[in-house]
């Protein structure tokens, strides 16, 4: 069997050049790797995030917006994720269950109960290994999210150039959430930090404002552990 792991974090806290530094590193080192983003990374997923992301589509209410975020997740571990586990590859995938849980049950406030059995349904029971949590405060990750557009854009370009992007995934950004007060980013923040605490054996934590190098040099030495 291979190695799952997950990034996860606020928006801004930098899990997505994260994930793509590990993704390259191991593809680098010849070891088989696929890169995720969630939602995403299937047909459907790709269809859901726009619809997730369209100006034109609103009110869309707490309860759809998990079915959404559940739908495309179903699709991507029976579509991609468990084959290439099966396979023995290594999957790093950028946002997993845990951002149901904060953002949809913390933040939204969906009972706990509801998403966890959503998420299991979802999943078909297939749980990260490792879930590496970039840790930064809901005040800092909204500063550095609104000054970051420009870098998604040449990451996507870039992700697109590796061909390991092809739905197209994380092109544009993310009005809805970024919309959203910093008393919803609190919540979803004390989701991720309730999840890593009752997590130890599973989650990684690392603080966020570190130097890029700096991060991803303790992440390659975790991953590689497993
Ligand atoms: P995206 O543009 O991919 O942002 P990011 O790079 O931060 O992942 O948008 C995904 C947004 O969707 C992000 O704000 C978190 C949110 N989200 C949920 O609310 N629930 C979920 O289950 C997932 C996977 C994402």
């Amino acid at each position: 069997m291979g190695v799952f792991v997950v990034f996860e974090g606020l928006d801004g806290s930098g899990k997505s050049t994260q994930a793509r530094l590990l993704y390259e590193e191991l593809r680098n080192e010849g070891i088989s790797v696929a890169l995720f983003h969630e939602p995403g990374g299937t047909a459907l997923g790709a269809e859901i995030r726009r619809s997730l992301k369209s100006e034109e589509i609103i009110g869309i209410t707490p309860v759809s917006e998990l079915f959404l975020f559940a739908a495309a997740r179903a699709q991507l571990v029976k579509q991609e994720l468990d084959p290439a586990i099966t396979q023995n590859q290594v999957v790093v995938c950028d946002r997993f269950t845990a951002s149901t849980v904060a953002y949809q049950s913390f933040a939204r406030g969906i009972p706990l109960e509801i998403v966890t059995k959503i998420n299991e349904i979802a999943t078909n029971g297939t749980i990260p290994d490792l879930t590496i949590f970039l840790d930064i405060s809901p005040e800092n990750a909204l500063e550095r999210h609104k000054s970051r557009h420009d870098l998604r854009k040449s990451t996507f370009e870039h992700e697109v150039a590796l061909n390991v992007n092809k739905y197209g995934v994380g092109d544009s950004n993310n009005e809805r959430f970024e919309k959203e007060p910093l008393s919803f980013h609190r919540k979803v923040y004390d989701g991720y930090a309730k999840m890593a605490k009752a997590n130890p054996e599973r989650w990684f934590v690392l603080d966020a404002t570190l130097t890029p190098d700096a991060l991803a040099n303790s992440i390659k030495e975790k991953v590689k552990k497993l």
